[in-house]
Formats: C-alpha cells, sequence, structure tokens
C-alpha cells in the first residue's frame, strides 16, 4: 500500500457557466493511506466528507462541519488524512457544509489491492460518472430562500451527467457527455449520485446493465434496463457494447412517487459506437415515469451483497440495541416566516429536530466539553406512530442536539418508519462512519412481531446510504465497531436543512486500537 497526496483548492465557478464542474476524482487502492489537503479560497465557511469511506478511529478527517470538525475558514486550510480499510470500488467526496455540495463534489474510486480482481470479468474500460443538478441562481441563495420563507426551495434547473445537461433537455445546444465505445468490448461505468435533492433513474437505450458493486460493496450480479440512484449512491454497472454502431441515448431521470413539485428534467449523454458517422440518428431511450414506484422496487429488491467466500456478509446476527426511528417531515408554527401561511416545514427522527451545535460534536466529546449535546435521542418515538396515509396528530417535534450512545463493538438494529406525512418521496439515509446491512424493507406500518421473522440475515445488500420508503419502513444492523460521532442524515439536502439528522456516539473500546486517535494538530477551530 501507499501514500497518496492530494492538494484540493475549493474556489468559486460561476455557476452561470454550463462547464463541467466536478470537482477531481480521487484514485487510490485498498489500504492506501489519503492526505488531501484542502485549501478554503472562497468567502464561505468549507469543510469535505469523503462519503462512505468508514474512517476506522479517524472521525476527524470525516467531514461534516460541526459534527466531526469546524469548518475551514476562509484563506484556511486543512489536511484529511485517512486510511482506507478493507474497502474498494466507488464513492463520492463532497463539501458538507449547507449547500455547497451542489458544486463541491467528485468521485473516489478505490481499486482493489495490487494484483487482486475483480470477482467480476474485468471491463477494458472504466468510467466515472456523475449525476448531478444544476441551478442557474446561487445555491446559497435557494437556501436562504427556503430557510426564510419555510417552504420548500426552488428545485434546480436541470439534472446532469459529468457535467452537463446533455443533448437532448432544455440546454440541448450545450452538446453533452460522450461516452466512445468498441463493438463487443464490455464498460464499467461508476455511477454517482451527487445530486442534493433528487433520487435518479439511470438507463441506456438498447442496452442492459449488469450491476456488480453498490456503496463500494460487491453484489450477486443481476441485469436490469433502469438502475436507481439515491443522493450520496453509488452504483457501478458493466455495459456490453453489443450492437455494432450507431449512438445510444444515455437518460437520468427523477423518481418521486407522488409528485408534488414540477420538476421533470432528464440530463442525457451520449454512447457512440467507434466507426459511427456523425449524422447518425440517435436511437432514444424512454426513461420510467416520474412516479414509477414499481420499477424502483423491482431495483431495490434485487440488491443482494455478493457474499462470496472471499466477501462474506458479516451480517450481526443478535441485537443489543434495537432501535426503532420515525423519519419525515412536519409542520411547525414559524411566526417570523414570509411564506407559508405562520407555518413551516420541519424534519425529525423521533420527533427531535436536530439542531446544529456551534462546536462541533467530535471535539466537544474528545475533550469532555459539557454543554454541547446531550445523550437523550430517543430509541424509539415519544408517540406509538401509526401510518394510516393521512398526516397523525403526533407532527410536533421538539429541538436538540442529541446523540444516542453505543457501547463500543455493540450491534445495533435500526428500524426507521416513514411518516409518509407532506412529502411522498423515500428518504436516503446516510450513516457516516459505517457500512450497514439493509436486512428487511416494506411498505405501512413496521410490525415488529412478524417483520423481524422475514429478515434476510445471509446475504443482505450492504451499503452507507438507504431509502426509506414513502409511508415505509427499512431495517438495517451494524455493528458499532468505530469509536467517535457519527452523522445520520437523510441525504435529501434540503431534509438535512430541515433537521432530518442524529447522530450516534460510539464510545472507545478497551483493548488495543479500539480508540478514537487524538486531533491533527491543524484541526480547525470554530
Ligand atoms: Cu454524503 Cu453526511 O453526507
Amino acid at each position: 500500500c501507499m501514500v497518496r497526496h492530494y492538494k484540493f483548492n475549493v474556489s468559486v465557478i460561476s455557476v452561470f457557466t454550463l462547464i463541467d464542474f466536478r470537482g477531481p476524482t480521487l484514485y487510490a487502492r485498498e489500504d492506501d493511506t489519503v492526505l488531501v489537503k484542502v485549501v478554503n479560497h472562497v468567502k464561505y465557511n468549507v469543510s469535505i466528507h469523503w462519503h462512505g469511506i468508514r474512517q476506522i478511529r479517524t472521525g476527524w478527517a470525516d467531514g461534516p462541519a460541526y459534527i466531526t470538525q469546524c469548518p475551514i475558514q476562509p484563506g484556511q486550510s486543512y489536511v484529511y488524512n485517512f486510511t482506507i480499510t478493507g474497502q474498494r470500488g466507488t464513492l463520492l467526496w463532497h463539501a458538507h457544509i449547507l449547500w455547497l455540495r451542489a458544486t463541491v463534489h467528485g468521485g473516489i474510486v478505490i481499486l482493489p489491492k495490487r494484483g487482486v480482481p475483480y470477482p467480476f470479468p474485468a471491463p477494458h474500460k472504466e468510467v466515472v460518472v456523475v449525476l448531478a443538478e444544476w441551478w442557474k441562481s446561487d445555491t446559497e441563495a435557494v437556501i436562504n430562500e427556503a430557510t426564510k420563507s419555510g417552504l420548500a426551495p426552488n428545485v434546480s434547473d436541470a439534472h446532469t451527467i459529468n457535467g452537463h445537461p446533455g443533448p437532448v433537455s432544455n440546454c440541448a445546444s450545450q452538446g453533452g457527455f460522450t461516452l466512445p465505445v468498441q463493438s463487443g468490448k464490455t464498460y464499467m461505468l461508476r455511477l454517482i449520485n451527487a445530486a442534493l435533492n433528487e433520487e435518479l433513474f439511470f438507463k441506456i437505450a438498447g442496452h442492459k446493465l449488469t450491476v456488480v458493486e453498490v456503496d463500494a460493496t460487491y453484489v450477486k450480479p443481476f441485469k436490469t434496463d433502469t438502475v436507481l440512484i439515491a443522493p450520496g449512491q453509488t452504483t457501478n454497472v458493466l455495459v456490453s457494447a453489443d450492437q455494432s454502431s450507431g449512438k445510444y441515448l444515455v437518460a437520468a431521470s427523477p423518481f418521486m412517487d407522488a409528485p408534488i413539485a414540477v420538476d421533470n428534467k432528464t440530463a442525457t449523454a451520449t454512447v457512440s459506437y467507434a466507426g459511427t458517422l456523425s449524422t447518425t440518428q440517435t436511437t432514444l431511450t424512454i426513461p420510467p415515469p416520474k412516479n414509477a414506484t414499481a420499477v424502483a422496487n423491482a431495483f431495490t429488491n434485487s440488491l443482494r451483497s455478493l457474499n462470496s467466500k472471499k466477501f462474506p456478509a458479516a451480517v450481526p446476527k443478535t441485537v443489543d440495541h434495537n432501535l426503532f426511528f420515525t423519519v419525515g417531515l412536519g409542520i411547525n408554527p414559524c411566526p417570523t416566516c414570509k411564506a407559508g401561511n405562520g407555518s413551516r416545514v420541519v424534519a425529525s427522527i423521533n420527533n427531535v429536530t436536530f439542531v446544529m451545535p456551534t462546536t462541533a460534536l467530535l471535539q466537544a466529546h474528545f475533550f469532555k466539553q459539557k454543554g454541547v449535546f446531550t445523550t437523550d435521542f430517543p430509541a424509539n418515538p415519544p408517540h406509538v406512530f401509526n401510518y394510516t396515509g393521512t398526516p397523525p396528530a403526533n407532527l410536533a417535534t421538539t429541538k436538540g442536539t442529541k446523540v444516542y450512545r453505543l457501547a463500543y463493538n455493540s450491534t445495533v438494529q435500526l428500524v426507521m418508519q416513514d411518516t409518509g406525512i407532506i412529502s411522498p418521496e423515500n428518504h436516503p439515509i446516510h450513516l457516516h462512519g459505517f457500512n450497514f446491512f439493509a436486512v428487511g424493507r416494506g411498505i405501512g406500518n413496521y410490525n415488529p412481531k412478524t417483520d423481524p421473522k422475514k429478515f434476510n440475515l445471509v446475504d443482505p445488500v450492504e451499503r452507507n446510504t438507504i431509502g426509506v420508503p414513502s409511508g415505509g419502513w427499512v431495517a438495517i444492523r451494524f455493528r458499532a465497531d468505530n469509536p467517535g460521532v457519527w452523522f445520520m442524515h437523510c441525504h435529501l439536502e434540503i431534509h438535512t436543512t430541515w433537521g432530518l439528522k442524529m447522530a450516534f456516539l460510539v464510545d472507545n473500546g478497551k483493548g488495543p486500537n479500539q480508540s478514537l486517535l487524538p486531533p491533527p494538530v491543524d484541526l480547525p477551530k470554530c
């Protein structure tokens, strides 16, 4: 293994310019140590999160502002120093403060250790494909508008594939991303959803996609026409260039199972076979309708861990902490809100709307600083929850900076139930510092008596971000083997802003190498 040094300069690129504004892809190998010096050249505070990197004992390098570090102030820098332990695949990095990740994001490619093959035939070529959103106005203005009015923000003005809305879009003149292929060869696309607020379908005309990995964990390969990918998720697919020639449209379109906002912008790109004439017509593809819940469910239900001898699924078989969290949106009074008739949209987990601290939680924890957070995050909802399709009477939330405390190496089963209120869409929940196994999923109310009997404890998919289905639930399991403070939140940025977030505090273990390491000397101060 080796040590890789990177330097990221965070700088402003006009959001009006339709150019490929992604940041660089970070390449590494499993077990490498990575040092990224991030230099802040903008007028905003920034921090960078390496989404999905486990950061074993190095929470200081995880990146969420005010959770594991104070932000890097304008003119300052910070070196993120971490070792990639036992992970290989595609992940993403992104700014983790306010809405800056709209434009400050990029891919992470972790190759297997030298000489170790993929558990599938090696592709001819690999391509990172970043799906994102594009806004005409500055995202800072968009978020300010949303928080002041109490209502949802403007939807984005376009989706993008590798920085471009594409040849078939409202910005058609801008061309788009083209993937050149040779007939008979196989390509691996490393798909990343870096969008702020939308789950996306991904499809290529005339080609099947073979899914081989999600969130940097191998899955049992399966073929599909359409991939569903939520913000924060990554998916590796193999595409066989099994046509002889021609141009084929690639489409990334939003999924929301009962749309309330008008937002139907499909981003497009082109797969172009070598030798195809420039005048050849592109074969179009019809993306699934926005509310194609059946397509979304079929994809989700096909995901299984590879669970091979080399890559066994280490699903915890026993449970120390049995948690049930309701996740969802609600309405709270807001006399000062300009719009929204004196009320505002809030979001919560177990009726707690998380309040961001002004000091990083991890620092407060490490230095035993009192008064920054409390450890009384409820293991169960304070009101009995019953999803009937109509809003229950328990929408009111309390505010707090509450964490849930876990003993080192304890096992957790967490059922997350969507309240189905206001916004009928999946909540892609991301847990920092861990991968988890998605052992169960259902629509309607979770039944603690009957549903656990149906859990898959053999080969459930392992990932770091999972959609809690609209009006339904998912059950995940993980082992708390990483000491520190770990954020968990909805990866729809607007929901995070509204408070759909909490954190786990994992204690140090007693053995060697079971404690959080001390903070680096250049850790930013608040
Ligand atoms: Cu990709 Cu806490 O985020």
